[in-house]
């Protein structure tokens, strides 16, 4: 890939809530002076209101309508890092546009390594249950075969965000 490819193409993170990409992506963001977009944000500015009433209020389809439009505002851009949530995947055509605007890297960690991240926070609704821990294996079982559709896998687990970033960083520089 030429250097001007690699400006303009777009480093798009995926993995289950609590992996690390929000804060991989803002690692990422400062080292190559690229801009993050982030679903969820991209959302909740639209919507004016959290994630947590979106859902409380409309429930997981109407969320997952206004997701689908923010990863195609998201991926029709160029040279920024796509932070996404991590039910983007749920949509096929959504892995699909993420796919053609950049390259895709999944951020992988065990159940019980996610659990102890998102612990006692409460803005993610579909984690705000009495049992998270089999939500989240539930989840990860289902949404595993789509997240490996990534273009490359880095684990997340025991890593610490700086190290993931070089990771990516010399992915992406090597190929
Ligand atoms: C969700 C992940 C969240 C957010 C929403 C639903 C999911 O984003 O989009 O709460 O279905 O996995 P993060 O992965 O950034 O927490």
């Amino acid at each position: 890939m030429s250097d001007a490819n690699l400006s303009e193409t777009n480093i798009v993170l995926i993995g289950f809530m609590g992996s690390g990409k929000s804060l991989t992506a803002k690692c990422l963001a400062s080292r190559l002076g690229k801009m993050v977009v982030s679903t969820d944000d991209l959302i909740e500015a639209q919507e004016r209101r959290p994630i947590t009433e979106i859902f409380a209020r409309e429930g997981e389809a109407y969320f997952r309508n206004i997701e689908k439009a923010a990863v195609a505002e998201a991926s029709g851009r160029s040279g920024i890092i796509i932070d996404c949530g991590g039910g983007v995947v749920l949509d096929p055509e959504n892995l699909k546009r993420l796919k053609a605007s950049g390259r895709v890297f999944y951020l992988k960690a065990s159940a019980e390594a996610l659990y102890k991240n998102v612990k006692g926070r409460k803005h993610r609704p579909l984690l705000n249950v009495t049992d998270p821990l089999s939500v989240i294996q539930e989840k990860l079982a289902e949404r595993k075969p789509f997240y490996e559709q990534a273009d490359d896998v880095i684990l997340s687990e025991g890593r610490t965000i700086e190290d993931m970033a070089e990771e990516i960083m010399g992915k992406l520089g090597g190929s």
